[in-house]
C-alpha cells in the first residue's frame, strides 16, 4: 500500500514506520533534484504556515522559509519574544488560534510536552523543529546525506561521539533503529541516553536488523564505523555551568583525526551544526581563554577535512523539511 502522510503531525520519529520514513527521504531526493534543476514547485499555493522559535536557529528557520515560499505558501516567524506563548496564553489557547489561521505550525523549544500539546490542539499538522529529547527533521537530513553517500543504509554503523543522551542523539538512535541500521552511543555512562529509549529502540531494532549499542569505549565506538557523528556538549536551554563538567567528561570523546583513522576506510564525519571546531565564535572564544581548549566535540582538521559531509548536510535540512511540509499539507 502506498504511503499517505496527509494530515500528519511530525513530532517524533517513533510515531512513523520504517516505509513511511523511507518515502520522506525519497521525496526529499525529488524536491532538490527540482530545486537543483529550476523547476518550479509551488503546489501548496494559498497555504499558510507560522514557525515558533522559543530558541534560536539559523537552519532549521531558513529551511523552513525557503521551503514554504518554493512551495508557494505564506510564511510567518514568531521569534520567542513576539508571541503570547507561554507568558500570556497557554499552549492549548496558542494552538488553537493558530490553527485556525494557518495550513501548518513549526515549534521549537524545550519540552517535547510542548509540540505535543500543540499538536493535540492545533486540528492542523504540527512539526517538531526542536525540542530537548528530539530533532526529528534533521533525521530526514541525515538519512538523506547518508543514503547519497553510501546508496544505502541498511546495515551500516553510524556512531555518536560525546553527549549521547541530547536530542540529535536520541533521534540518531531512533531513525537508525528504524532504518535497519547499526547505531552506537559513544561517551560517559553519565551521557548515555535514557534506559526506557534504548529498549524501545532495541525492540524496533530486532525486528528491522538494526543494533543499538552503548559504550564508553572510542575504540569499540570507531571500529568499522562509517559515520561519525558528534554534536555540541552543552545544548540550547542548558545552563552555562555545565561547560566545565561537560569538557571534563566529553573531551575524550572529541572527534579527531585519530579517531577517523580507526573507522572504516570509506567513513564520512557528520554534525547538525553549529559547531565549536575553533575559536571564531564568542562561546568558542569565550571556552578558550576559561579552559584553554581552541576545538571542542571535533577538531577544525576534521571538520574542514574531505570525509566531513556537514554542508551537504545542511542544505539537505530545506530539501527534507519541505518533503516533510508536502507530505503532511498535500
Ligand atoms: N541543525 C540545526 O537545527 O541548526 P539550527 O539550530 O541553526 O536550526
Ligand atoms: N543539541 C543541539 C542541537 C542543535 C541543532 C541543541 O539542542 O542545542
Amino acid at each position: 500500500m502506498g504511503v499517505n502522510l496527509s494530515g500528519r503531525n511530525f513530532l517524533k520519529l517513533l510515531d512513523f514506520t520504517p516505509a513511511e520514513i523511507e518515502y520522506l527521504i525519497d521525496l526529499s531526493a525529488d524536491f532538490k533534484q527540482l530545486k537543483r534543476a529550476g523547476v518550479p514547485h509551488r503546489h501548496l499555493e494559498g497555504k499558510n504556515i507560522v514557525l515558533l522559535f522559543e530558541k534560536t536557529s539559523t537552519r532549521t528557520r531558513c529551511s523552513f522559509e525557503v521551503a514554504g515560499y518554493d512551495l508557494g505558501m505564506g510564511v510567518t516567524y514568531l521569534d520567542p519574544a513576539s508571541s503570547q506563548m507561554g507568558n500570556k496564553e497557554s499552549i492549548e489557547d496558542t494552538a488553537r488560534v493558530l490553527g485556525r489561521m494557518y495550513d501548518g505550525i513549526e515549534y521549537r523549544g524545550f519540552d517535547q510536552a510542548i509540540v505535543e500539546e500543540l499538536a493535540a490542539n492545533a486540528g492542523v499538522p504540527v512539526w517538531n523543529g526542536l525540542t530537548t529529547e528530539f530533532h526529528p527533521t534533521q533525521m530526514i537530513a541525515d538519512m538523506l546525506t547518508v543514503r547519497e553517500k553510501f546508496g544505502h543504509l541498511r546495515g551500516l554503523k553510524l556512531t555518536f561521539f560525546g553527549d549521547a543522551r541530547n536530542n540529535v542523539a536520541n533521534s540518531l538512535m531512533v531513525v537508525c533503529a528504524k532504518m535497519g541500521m547499526r547505531f552506537c552511543a559513544c561517551g560517559p555512562k553519565e551521557n548515555m541516553p535514557e534506559a526506557e529509549l534504548v529498549e524501545q529502540c532495541r525492540a524496533i531494532a530486532a525486528q528491522t536488523g538494526g543494533e543499538v549499542v552503548l559504550t564508553d569505549s572510542v575504540d569499540e565506538g570507531a571500529r568499522d564505523a562509517n559515520v561519525l557523528y558528534t554534536d555540541i556538549w552543552v545544548s540550547m536551554g542548558e545552563p552555562a555551568e555545565l561547560w566545565a563538567e561537560r569538557i571534563r567528561l566529553l573531551s575524550p570523546y572529541q572527534v579527531n583525526a585519530a579517531v577517523m583513522e580507526k573507522a572504516a576506510a570509506d567513513a564520512i564525519f557528520m554534525h547538525c551544526l553549529p559547531s565549536f571546531h575553533d575559536t571564531k565564535t564568542t562561546v568558542g572564544a569565550d571556552i578558550a581563554q576559561k579552559f584553554g581548549i581552541e576545538e571542542m566535540e571535533v577538531t577544525d582538521e576534521v571538520f574542514e577535512s574531505s570525509r566531513s559531509v556537514v554542508f551537504d548536510e545542511a542544505e539537505n535540512r530545506m530539501h527534507s523539511i519541505k518533503a516533510v511540509m508536502y507530505a503532511t499539507l498535500k
